[in-house]
């Protein structure tokens, strides 16, 4: 499927037929979102998969009671990572890992590191926010492209995911993306008109 294709037939997914996504499937999803651009390459995300039932339906009640969270065929919920000293740590070990040169390597971490030190514990988790939304698009036109379905739902508790999944307090959840194939169509897609959009 063409890029465009998949962007216009991405839906907001409001209940899915309960059918499970091939594994293989779900991994080439967590491929493209593995490769989502981020600020400096530090890839502040992380994503919790959750396929079992009785999981998702202690879920439901803190994501608003959406169908889509006991309907889908695999939980997505995408969290922002804000430990900065490991991701920075990490990435520079990664780097030289791929025979990136010494100075370069030097020069993006000391960077990271100073525009992390630069910011309050708040403007890091907005900044690891925004970033793992980054990360949600590539899964949300991915999943189309894969031929299957998705929502990005914001509407849930993040505290009662945190607690309910014992998710580490450096980790944020975000944005929720339940995947699987929809039971229902796709409606009109309401949109402003480029001219208003574009200035
Ligand atoms: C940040 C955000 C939060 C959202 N939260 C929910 C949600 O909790 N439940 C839901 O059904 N849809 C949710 N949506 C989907 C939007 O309602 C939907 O993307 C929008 O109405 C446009 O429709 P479309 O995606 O079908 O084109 C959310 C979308 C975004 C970007």
């Amino acid at each position: 499927m063409q890029f465009a294709e998949c962007v216009m037939q991405r839906y907001a997914t409001k209940k899915f037929d309960g059918r499970t996504i091939p594994e293989a499937k779900v991994n080439e999803l967590l491929e493209l979102v593995r490769f989502a651009p981020s600020a400096l390459n530090v890839q502040p995300w992380k994503i919790k998969v959750i396929t079992d039932k009785k999981v998702k339906e202690t879920l439901r009640p803190a994501s608003n009671n959406q169908e889509q969270i006991t309907t889908c065929s695999h939980l997505l919920i995408f969290c922002a990572d804000s430990d900065y000293d490991s991701l920075i740590k990490r990435l520079g070990a990664l780097m030289t890992a791929n025979h990136i040169p010494k100075d370069v390597v030097d020069k993006v971490t000391g960077m990271a590191a100073q525009f992390a030190a630069g910011m309050s514990k708040e403007q890091q988790a907005a900044w690891s926010q925004a970033q793992t939304y980054l990360a949600l698009g590539n899964a949300l036109n991915g999943a189309k492209s894969l031929g299957f379905d998705s929502c990005p739902m914001g509407g849930f508790d993040p505290k009662a995911y945190s607690r309910i999944l014992k998710i580490p307090a450096h980790l944020t959840p975000v944005m929720l993306c339940p995947i699987g194939y929809a039971a229902d169509k796709q409606g009109p897609k309401i949109r402003f008109p480029g001219s208003e959009i574009v200035f």
